[in-house]
């Protein structure tokens, strides 16, 4: 037999294009696209299909440590497995590094954790928490040539917010190395000094976690990062961007011609900080940062993606479960938001809301559906062309949907570690329906066919130069 799997009879789509073919797959790659191609061992039925790249979820958390008390509610086998079930074929968790630890420490326990675990393909982003001479001299350096070649630094978070002088010397580091630097854009001073004067007046609740954090937060910090990536002269991605004042200061840097990329997240087209305001503590279901802003803030998303000021649409999942002394209910979190965990689930479902609000509704063309799901995922993080397209070489990782069906999201389609999803009850349109690994089925019609340990760790090559046409 010539071929392991043909793909039959499906609309295939691309960043580029979209057209009929089939898909032929052959020891895990894609060997042929076109039509009659002859026998396989077994032959996918992709009519009223289309045949997309999987989805490549380029910013996750998995397994991090999240404070005394607090568990992620996903490991490596459930966030992988809800990536899978919402047509991932890739995602890229964070390494946190914690004060004190070495970066090869921190990566010696995620890779501990994620072995024999992962449901779908991962490689590491670095998170730097603690820049000594030791890690931006010797260690950064050692570990971009290994395949670490992208790496997330705070500027808030207590624990984890770096100084601009620290920001300065880890992007002088991302510079020599050709390493892809992601920014957590907020003020850390700012949003210290809100939190306190809101605690003092007794304004407690989540719903002022999105008061504590406004807008002005995070245009100042966005402005802040591109300026100091600019005296550098160092690419940077400002990730989980929230409204316009933010999008704007991107925008701004790419018409000067600076290589200042944006990411932006299904909670910021969907979500307000009405959701916070709900009774006892069932706003802390919506506590992520930065926070969901408004109506007119969605708009100024979607406009970033339609003109592409943002490169990529991820989930930022990061999951605490709901009714659980160590997830949002901490017993501290009542006493202030200050100490709800931050972070949200959103793996399984980033892309049924990308597709039905923005390839359904007009918003957005199903390329770039495609781009902002997958190809440009590949291409900013060095995946690309292994990972990321349809295409003759490249993995076969494919997510087939079906356009047309209707869904109810409820948490029992998600499939994560989670209790609950802020998604709950949206009616989408267009659903994956069948999510390929590397030429192997791993989630079809709602039933998980893959087994734990099939994912596979991915060292990744340096991010092309990359280029603000992304
Ligand atoms: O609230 C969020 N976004 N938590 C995840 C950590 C981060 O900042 O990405
Ligand atoms: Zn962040
Ligand atoms: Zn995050």
């Amino acid at each position: 037999m010539l071929f392991d799997t043909i793909i039959r009879g499906g609309t295939v789509a691309t960043a580029a294009d979209t057209f009929k073919a089939d898909v032929a797959i052959r020891d895990g790659k894609i060997a042929a696209l076109g039509h009659d191609l002859g026998e396989a061992g077994t032959i996918i039925d992709a009519t009223d299909r289309l045949v997309l790249p999987g989805g490549i979820d380029s910013h996750v958390h998995f397994a991090q440590p999240s404070g005394e008390g607090i568990v992620m509610a996903d490991g490596f086998a459930t966030g992988t497995r809800s990536a899978a079930f919402g047509g991932n074929t890739t995602v890229l968790p964070f390494c946190l590094q914690e004060k004190g630890q070495t970066l090869r420490e921190a990566l010696k326990r995620y890779h501990a954790l994620a072995e024999g675990e992962c449901h779908v393909d991962v490689a590491f982003h670095l998170i730097v928490t603690d820049p000594t001479e030791h890690v931006l001299g010797q260690e950064l350096p050692a570990l971009v040539e290994d395949g670490y070649t992208s790496l997330k630094v705070f500027m808030t978070y207590e624990g984890l917010a770096l100084s601009d002088r620290e920001l300065l010397e880890t992007m002088a580091v991302a510079r020599e190395t050709g390493a892809m630097l992601m920014v957590h854009a907020e003020n850390f001073d700012a949003i210290r000094f809100l939190t306190d004067r809101l605690e003092r007046a007794g304004n407690t609740a989540p719903r002022f976690h999105a008061t504590s954090r406004p807008i002005p937060v995070e245009r100042e910090a966005t402005h802040r990062a591109i300026s100091l990536s600019e005296l550098i002269d160092v690419p940077i991605m400002i990730v989980h961007v929230s409204n316009r004042e933010a999008m704007d200061e991107i925008r701004r840097a790419q018409q000067r011609g600076l290589r200042v990329m944006g990411e932006t997240c299904p909670q910021y087209l969907v979500l307000t900080e009405k959701d916070l305001d709900q009774l006892n503590m069932e706003g802390a279901k919506y506590v992520c940062s930065p926070p969901p802003r408004d109506v007119a803030s969605q708009t100024a998303c979607w406009e970033g993606l339609q003109q592409k000021v943002f490169s990529v649409f991820s989930s930022d999942h990061c999951p605490f479960r709901y009714d659980d002394p160590q997830g949002k209910l901490v017993a501290r979190g009542r006493t202030s938001f200050r100490w709800v965990p931050n972070g949200i689930p959103g793996v399984a479902a980033r892309l049924p809301i990308l597709f039905s609000e923005g390839v359904v509704k007009g918003r957005i063309d199903l390329n770039s559906f495609v781009a902002f799901s997958a190809t440009n995922h590949a291409k900013i993080y060095g995946l690309y062309p292994r990972k990321g397209t349809i295409a003759v070489g490249s993995d076969a990782d494919i997510a087939l949907w079906d356009p047309k069906r209707r869904v109810t999201i409820r948490h029992e389609l998600i499939h994560d570690g989670s209790d609950y999803t802020p998604y709950e009850g949206m009616e989408v349109t267009g659903w994956p329906v069948l999510t390929m690994v590397r030429g192997r089925v791993v989630v079809e019609d709602g039933v998980l066919k893959g087994a734990k340990g099939y994912g596979t760790y991915l060292p990744r090559a340096k991010p092309p130069a990359v280029s603000a046409a992304y």
